[in-house]
């Protein structure tokens, strides 16, 4: 029997197969189609102090193999999880991490005092590309990265995991700030800035002009850069960015992963985590692999 389990930064998951923030609210609708138990960890929709509606409508639009979304972190507030959310998800034998979103570093640690230790973890969103403040904004630069990292570690009572976005030059100057900022672990990649027009009627097809494209279309971006994170630090990956099937991760995996976590493939077919965390599972057996962690960073080169 293969061992699944994986530890990332000392969050225990049965096995390494997590869903990205964004693309699976706070679980309920998929609770319905699976144990959530199933699942090593849920990275819940990015949540900021107060509630937010997000961006005007239209705010998806579909791509040659993706997603372009530029949501603009619609969500009901720190408070609302914790009271109405959280419960629900915590009657599941899965790690919860709630992914943070905030204008100001004010803001992001006083949802992290908010959350506490109630939660397996926290994900330091600085990769939203849809937000006008913040956002992204503390995510492109070397120090400002350190100091937000250095900042919210501080009042951490959970391990902090900090959400990287692949809109840079160097994504591994990026990985190693927040590495020396306290981070615990990171997770790559976040959305890639893009844009689509309809040239019917010449105008941007998302309001907000630009957005995040995830999906099959940004793997092998995703792939590369957590290989090259992975040759950069020392702590865990949890990698993403267009897992769809049980190959793609395993490819994360070898390229420096300890997790993956599967995002736009949700929508598409809401059995894909378990059924990843399946095909894994086989494929160790197949091949006599002991546990997962045997083939991190084990590509050739
Ligand atoms: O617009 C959004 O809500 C996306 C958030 C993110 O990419 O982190």
């Amino acid at each position: 029997m293969s061992n699944m389990a994986v530890d990332i930064a000392g969050i225990r998951m049965k096995n390494p197969v997590m869903t990205a923030s964004g693309t699976y609210g706070f679980g309920r609708e998929y609770g319905e189609y699976f144990d959530l138990s199933l699942l090593g960890g849920i990275v819940v929709k990015g949540l900021t102090l107060k509630p937010r509606e997000g961006n005007k409508p239209p705010r998806i639009a579909e791509t040659p193999a993706g997603i372009l979304n530029s949501v603009g972190l619609q969500n009901p507030g720190v408070e609302y999880f914790l009271e109405n959310e959280l419960p629900f998800l915590r009657k599941h034998d899965v790690a919860v991490i709630a992914n943070i979103a905030g204008n100001t570093e004010e803001e992001y640690c006083a949802m992290t005092e908010k959350l506490g230790a109630s939660v397996d973890g926290i994900e330091l969103n600085i990769s939203c590309p849809n937000v006008k403040e913040g956002g992204v904004a503390f995510g492109t630069r070397p120090e400002s990265v350190y100091r937000i990292t250095q900042r919210v570690k501080a009042c951490c009572k959970v391990p902090l995991i900090v959400k990287l976005s692949p809109n840079v030059t160097d994504i591994r100057e990026i990985a190693l700030s927040a590495e020396e900022g306290g981070a615990d672990a990171l997770s790559l990649i976040n959305t890639l800035l893009g844009m689509a027009i309809d040239i019917r009627t010449r105008r941007p097809i998302l309001s907000n002009i630009v957005g995040g494209l995830s999906g099959p279309a940004v793997k092998p971006v995703a792939v590369r850069m957590v290989w090259q994170v992975a040759q950069a630090v020392k702590i865990p990956i949890i990698g993403m960015g267009g897992i769809t099937t049980w190959e793609d991760a395993v490819e994360f995996i070898l390229a420096g992963a300890d997790a993956v976590s599967v995002g736009t493939a949700n929508f598409g077919n809401p059995f894909a985590p378990v059924e990843i965390a399946g095909g894994l599972k086989a494929y160790l057996e197949a091949n006599e692999i002991g546990a997962i962690g045997d083939i991190k960073g084990k590509v050739m080169i």
